[in-house]
């Protein structure tokens, strides 16, 4: 039974007795293993899926949002504000309206996935769409949550990276330890640093015994990181992480080099190729972002990067549900035929006839 984050880590979080908790039930995701994905992508190591879309809103931004939008409640803020691609929108709207608070939202006005806009229009967010990229979206919301009195709910708000890190601590719980790897998408990088800290924290609390290497990867068109330059036009179909100036930059950085991983960059071809593998290897739905780690493990695999580690256990976080993106689909796979509705013509159709 799901009970929501903070109550189920209550004693890893920052909360007291008196807290509002503010939960949508969110967190206790399933972690799927992945046999016929594994034998395709990176034959040889074991691959297991955080299916993060099972979020009530469809991502892992719900993690954060329970724990910034009830310290929110706790400060006695009115009203939240966020920018967003997409998924943090749809979280911060939905955890406002369930806290009875306003919530404002600034998007990139091109590249918004259709499910996350609906997810914060229908939620009751004031939405705004400006000419730019969520870059110039966040620093906007930076400058008017310093002037105005709204609640900043991205990721650079502590409390989102403290809800997220649970991630981390449900993955150690399902396996019995952390995994060898942890393959995750990369954007603005609050997730990387979340689920490093939730690894350490873990580790340091005696609940596991090793470490992951945390193996990142961004889209080859917003590649901030892998390249060593802010992008000021990034580019990718993975609309969640089209960011070319990360916020968490250092701390993506740190949770590399001090768990020996790595942080790449992948196509959009090889990021599309891996979307269409999980839904039809393993009937998991994520949206295009969440598959830029498992095209990242099929690089790395073919480069001959996990020589020397057969047998290993790789978790990936598949951050939000294919549904957010159905636009994506439509533009990626054949449109069904259309027949007359008769026997003969269906039969024809689906190749049935002898
Ligand atoms: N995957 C999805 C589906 C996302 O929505 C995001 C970020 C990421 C990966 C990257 O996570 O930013 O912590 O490195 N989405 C943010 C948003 C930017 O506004 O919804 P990150």
């Amino acid at each position: 039974m799901r009970h929501g984050i903070i109550e189920q880590y209550r004693q890893h979080l920052p909360v007291s007795d008196s807290t509002p908790v503010v939960t949508l039930y969110e967190g206790d995701t399933p972690l799927i293993p992945a046999p016929r994905l594994a034998q395709a992508v990176a034959p040889g190591l074991q691959i297991y899926l955080k299916y993060e879309g099972m979020n009530p809103t469809g991502s892992f931004k719900d993690r954060g949002m329970t724990m910034a939008v009830t310290k929110a409640v706790e400060e006695g803020a009115r009203a939240v504000m966020c920018a967003s691609t997409g998924n943090t929108s749809a979280a911060a709207a939905a955890y406002a309206a369930r806290a009875g608070l306003d919530c404002v939202v600034l998007l990139p006005n091109t590249d918004v996935a259709l499910g996350k806009l609906s997810q914060a229009l229908i939620h009751g967010a004031r939405v705004v769409a400006v000419e730019g990229t969520f870059d110039d979206a966040l620093c906007l919301v930076r400058e008017i949550t310093a002037r105005y009195p709204l609640a900043l709910v991205n990721s650079i708000n502590p409390y989102r990276i403290e809800g997220q890190k649970t991630g981390a601590f449900e993955i150690c719980d399902a396996l019995g330890d952390a995994p060898d790897f942890h393959a995750i998408p990369v954007g603005n990088a609050g997730n990387i640093t979340a689920y490093w800290k939730g690894y350490k924290e873990y580790h340091a609390s005696g609940k596991s015994k090793k470490l992951p290497k945390m193996i990142g990867f961004q889209a080859a068109g917003a590649a901030p990181l892998v390249d060593g330059a802010p992008v000021d036009r990034p580019q990718t179909i993975a609309t969640a992480i089209r960011i070319g100036h990360p916020a968490s930059w250092e701390r993506a950085i740190a949770a590399r080099d001090e768990s020996c991983g790595l942080i790449d960059k992948v196509t959009d071809d090889e990021i599309l190729e891996a979307y269409q593998l999980l839904t039809t290897l393993e009937g998991v739905f994520a949206e295009p972002a969440s598959a830029a780690p498992v095209a990242g493990l099929r690089k790395l695999h073919a480069a001959g990067w996990f020589r020397g580690f057969e047998g290993a256990s790789v978790a990936v976080t598949l951050t939000g549900h294919g549904l957010k993106d159905p636009d994506r689909v439509i533009k990626t796979v054949p449109h069904p035929v259309v027949v007359p509705a008769t026997l003969d013509t269906v039969v024809r159709a689906l190749g049935l006839e002898r």
